[in-house]
C-alpha cells in the first residue's frame, strides 16, 4: 500500500455484493496504478458475468423492501451516507488523488460536490409529486403517480471517481430503485471507498452493489447486465462509442438509458468581452483536472480585434500553473491519468504543430516529474483542419482559433457532432440572448468558466448523449409514470 494511513481504512480489494465484501468468482485480479509514479497501489477483483449476475440477484431481491419504504426514510439513510462523506473528506480526497491524479484541494473539492448530490436527492426523494388530472367524464378519477424503474445499472468514468458515481447512486436510490455498478478500472478505489460508507450509513444489503472489472473483460461483464430483463436501466457517463454500444446492446431488452458522452466544447471571447474574466473562465473551466473533463473548453475562439492580447493575457496564467504531484498541496495540474491520455495529447499538439499552430507556451511531455505529466500549453493559430479541433484532447492544452464576426464563431461552435457544453464571454445584452439560443449544447456558461452545481441539469445533447443529472429534473430518469384510471364513483 503506497497511500496515506487515513485513507488506508477506506481501501478495499473486494466487490461489495449483496451487503458483503466479496473476491470475485474466477479469483482474476488487475492492479490500481498511481499515475504520479506508476506504482501500484491496491489490487481488485476482474469481475465476469458471474458475479455481475450475482450482484443484480443481490439488487432485484431487495428492491421490493427498499422501493416499499418511506421516501423520508429512504431520505435518512442518504443523509447519513452524506454526512459520513463530509467526515472522510480528507481520506476520500486522498484517494482520489493518489488513483486519479487530480490535486488534493481540487480532490477535497470532488467530495463535497459529490456529496452535494446526496444532500440534494436525500430532500428530493420526498417530492416525488405526481398529478391528479382533472376531470375528463363524470364519476372517473385519472391519476399519474411515479414509481421507481426498478434495477439500475450505473457506469462510470474515471475522471471524477466520487463525484459521477455520486450523481447516480443518489437520485437512484432517493426514487427507491436498487442499484448495480461498476466504476472505471483506473479508479475503482473511491468508489468501493463510497460503498464501504454507504454500508456504515446502514444501506440494507442488496440495495447498492459495485463490482470491479478490467477493460479487456468490462465489456463481456456489464453484458450480463445489458441482457438482464430485471436490471431496468444504464446510467452511463463515458465515451460517445461506449454509450452508442450500450445503447444499441440494452435495445433487445428496451432499457431505459442516460447517457453522459463526450463533448468537444467551444469557448468563444467576443469583442467587447472583459478579457481578463474570459482569461479566468478558461483557467476554471480547461484546467480543472488538468483538462480531463467532458465539459473542459476544448477549442477556444478569439475575435481577431483582441486575439494578441488575450493570447498574451493567458500564457501568462498558463506558464505559471504549477505542476507535480497530485499529493502535493502546492500541484495545480497533477499527472494524466495514464499513458494512453499523454500519448493523445502529445499527438494532438504534434499534428497541429505540423499543421501551423505556434506553441505559445508548454507544448510538450515533463517527463522529468513523471510518466505521465504534459505541460499546460495554449497555441497559437489553431485552424479547423487540426485533429484536435474535431477530437476532445482531454488534457491541458488550449488552442486559439480566430474569427472575426459572431455568426462565423457560432457555426465553427455548432460545427461537431457534440453538444455538452459550451461558453461565451461578451458584454451585450442581445448578444447574450442570441448565443446563448443558438449554440448547440446542453450546457452554455454566459460569461462564467465554473458551471457544476447539484441543482442544475447536468447532460447534452447531439452527441453529447441524453438523460440529466441533477437539479429537480435528475430524479425524472430514475423514474417512470403510472396511470391509474378509476371508474364507478359516480
Ligand atoms: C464531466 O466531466 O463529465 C463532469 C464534469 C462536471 O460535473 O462538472
Amino acid at each position: 500500500m503506497t497511500t496515506h494511513a487515513d485513507a488506508g481504512r477506506l481501501i478495499r480489494e473486494a466487490n461489495f455484493i449483496d451487503g458483503a465484501w466479496v473476491p470475485g468468482r474466477g479469483q482474476r485480479r488487475f492492479a490500481v496504478i498511481d499515475p504520479a509514479t506508476g506504482r501500484r497501489i491496491a489490487d481488485v477483483p476482474d469481475s465476469g458475468p458471474d458475479d455481475a449476475r450475482a450482484a443484480a440477484d443481490a439488487a432485484a431481491a431487495a428492491l421490493p423492501g427498499w422501493r416499499a419504504r418511506l421516501p423520508r426514510e429512504r431520505a435518512e439513510l442518504l443523509r447519513r451516507w452524506h454526512a459520513l462523506i463530509l467526515d472522510n473528506q480528507d481520506a476520500l480526497a486522498t484517494l482520489i488523488s493518489t488513483e486519479q491524479g487530480k490535486p488534493l484541494a481540487e480532490a477535497r473539492g470532488e467530495v463535497a460536490y459529490g456529496a452535494s448530490y446526496v444532500a440534494w436527492f436525500a430532500d428530493e426523494a420526498t417530492r416525488i409529486y405526481g398529478d391528479i388530472i382533472p376531470d375528463q367524464q363524470r364519476g372517473k378519477r385519472m391519476t399519474a403517480i411515479k414509481e421507481p424503474i426498478g434495477v439500475v445499472a450505473a457506469i462510470t468514468p474515471w475522471n471524477f471517481p466520487l463525484a459521477m458515481i455520486a450523481r447516480k447512486i443518489a437520485p437512484a436510490l432517493a426514487a427507491g430503485c436498487t442499484v448495480v455498478g461498476k466504476p472505471a478500472e483506473d479508479t475503482p478505489l473511491t468508489a468501493l471507498a463510497l460503498a464501504q460508507l454507504g454500508q456504515e450509513a446502514g444501506f440494507p444489503p442488496g440495495v447498492l452493489n459495485l463490482l470491479t472489472a478490467s477493460r479487456e473483460r468490462a465489456s463481456e461483464t456489464v453484458g450480463a447486465w445489458l441482457e438482464d430483463t430485471r436490471v431496468r436501466k444504464i446510467t452511463f457517463t463515458g465515451s460517445t462509442p461506449v454509450g452508442k454500444h450500450l445503447a444499441r446492446e440494452s435495445a433487445a431488452t428496451l432499457k431505459k438509458l442516460s447517457l453522459e458522452l463526450g463533448g468537444n466544447a467551444p469557448f468563444i471571447v467576443f469583442e467587447d468581452a472583459d478579457l481578463k474574466a474570459a482569461v479566468a473562465g478558461v483557467m476554471a473551466a480547461k484546467f480543472r483536472n488538468g483538462g480531463q473533463t467532458c465539459v473542459c473548453p476544448n477549442r477556444v475562439y478569439v475575435h481577431s480585434a483582441v486575439y494578441d492580447r488575450y493570447a498574451e493575457m493567458l500564457c501568462e496564467q498558463v506558464a505559471a500553473l504549477r505542476v507535480g504531484p497530485a499529493t502535493d498541496a502546492a500541484s495545480q495540474i497533477g499527472p494524466m491519468i495514464n499513458a494512453r491520455a499523454v500519448d493523445k495529447i502529445a499527438r494532438h499538439v504534434d499534428d497541429a504543430r505540423e499543421r501551423g499552430a505556434r506553441v505559445l507556451t508548454g507544448g510538450k511531455r515533463l517527463t522529468e516529474l513523471g510518466p505521465n505529466y504534459y505541460a499546460p500549453t495554449v497555441l497559437g493559430e489553431a485552424d479547423a483542419s487540426m485533429v484536435l479541433c474535431g477530437e476532445e484532447t482531454f488534457g491541458p492544452v488550449v488552442p486559439l482559433f480566430r474569427f472575426d464576426d459572431e455568426a462565423q464563431a457560432v457555426a465553427a461552435a455548432n460545427d461537431t457532432p457534440f453538444g455538452l457544453a459550451s461558453y461565451f464571454y461578451t458584454q451585450d445584452l442581445r448578444r447574450i440572448e442570441r448565443v446563448s439560443r443558438a449554440l448547440e449544447s446542453g450546457i452554455v456558461g454566459i460569461n462564467e468558466g465554473a458551471l457544476a452545481s447539484e441543482a442544475a441539469p447536468f447532460g447534452g445533447v447531439k452527441e453529447s448523449g441524453y438523460g440529466r443529472e441533477g437539479s429537480k429534473y435528475g430524479l425524472d430518469d430514475y423514474l417512470s409514470i403510472k396511470y391509474l384510471c378509476q371508474g364507478g364513483l359516480a
